[in-house]
């Protein structure tokens, strides 16, 4: 019985639309579940106005004010939180310098993906490097410590899962464990305990002895403990559990020139109740009948969120690098309407962009609201 086809429609979704038609995909369990196509005379998002809480949101992440310093003495800061829920909070961090502390985080992972920076990350499990557009993925419980190569131009999403991030190469299934990204460039730290020199000395305990202190985050509230040594003592390690680093770069997407594709082929990392999936360069779809740019949806089962990392963000007018969007669940987006004219002279995206599906509705704090472009669900039907 079914797909059920009635009036004009396409057989096959995301090609070849009725004149004149533009496509809305409402499905269910994102783009996994049972769905329809239906073709409307008008953009689903050409409202307007609206009225009430539910509406896409835009926050320019570069006007977070930075929140009261706990620490005076530390120049990491605190990560100012944007958008959180029970399964995760999203958080920028602007370093001017090192933690003058090892850190440990013991209510989640922590990924911090590096928007613009480098440095040095030091953990249990050795040293990492790290540059501009790599996901370092920090298992809960680590011991680590971030010293950020310069004091200006740091700045850090950093994407807080109260569970465990995980690779998705048990879910790649017929593409293979190749695809999106091989393993083999993922990259992991060697154990090299840190010089006696670091840290040393810097914070001299209550006899005047140097010692080491390691923060540790518990239900939101810091407890800092303090060795006499250094706690980066590791020598050596087996095991699976380890910090994992992977460039935005590396990230190969996979892609059809005969259909339009949905964002869940880009996840690059899994978690309960959301996953983080990189938008990358491709090239646009070549068949004449496929659209190009993505279809419009409610998404009606998962909020949508996206970090503007680099490129031209070609479907997102008057949107630029450092801001997020936000769709949450129940209200339509999908091709700007400038978009849907712009791509037709253009082979291939430039964009780059961290996006965030949660099964779960974000609430944004008023760090975030303070940083937010208020006319941006109008920007829509310009
Ligand atoms: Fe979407």
């Amino acid at each position: 019985m079914f797909p059920l086809g009635k009036g004009e429609y396409s057989k096959q979704a995301h090609v070849a639309l009725p004149e004149g038609t533009f496509e809305d995909e409402h499905g269910r369990e994102g783009f996994y579940g049972r769905v329809s196509h239906l073709y409307h005379r008008h953009p689903p998002t050409g409202w307007t106005r609206i009225e009430g809480p539910l509406k896409p949101r835009a926050v320019n992440c570069l006007k977070l004010a930075a929140p009261e310093a706990i620490r005076p003495d530390d120049p990491f800061g605190e990560p100012v939180t944007f958008l959180y829920n029970a399964d995760l909070a999203l958080k920028i961090v602007r370093p001017t310098g090192p933690m003058p502390y090892y850190m440990r985080n013991a209510d989640g992972d922590d990924v911090y993906f590096i928007h613009q920076g480098a440095g040095r990350l030091e953990s249990d499990y050795g040293p990492l490097l790290y540059e501009r557009g790599d996901y370092l993925v920090i298992p809960r419980g680590t011991t680590y410590r971030f010293t950020p190569a310069d004091s200006a131009n740091q700045f850090y999403l950093l994407i807080e899962s109260f569970s465990e991030i995980k690779v998705p190469v048990k879910d790649r299934g017929m593409l293979g464990v190749g695809a999106q990204y091989d393993m083999g460039v993922v990259e992991t730290p060697s154990p090299e305990p840190a010089p006696a020199g670091d840290l040393t000395g810097s914070q001299p305990g209550p006899q005047g002895e140097p010692e080491w202190e390691v923060r540790i985050k518990r239900e939101g509230e810091y407890t800092s403990v303090f060795y006499p040594f250094n706690p980066l003592d590791v020598v050596g390690w087996k095991g699976d559990l380890c910090p994992i680093k992977l460039n935005i770069k590396d990230y190969r997407p996979v892609m059809s020139h005969r259909v339009h594709l949905p964002p869940s082929v880009h996840t690059t990392f899994l978690a309960n109740n959301f996953v983080i999936c990189s938008f990358v360069p491709r090239p646009f779809e070549t068949d004449p009948e496929a659209m190009r740019v993505p279809f419009f949806h409610r998404n009606i089962d998962y909020d949508e969120v996206l970090f503007y990392h680099d490129g031209n963000f070609f479907s997102r007018h008057g949107i630029d690098a450092g801001m997020v969007t936000w769709h949450p669940q129940g209200i339509h987006h999908g091709p700007h309407p400038k978009a849907i004219g712009a791509v037709k002279n253009k082979v291939d995206t430039d964009e780059y962009a961290v996006m965030l599906d949660t099964r779960y509705p974000l609430k944004m704090t008023g760090e975030g609201q303070a940083a937010e472009w208020p006319e941006y669900h109008m920007s829509w039907s310009m």
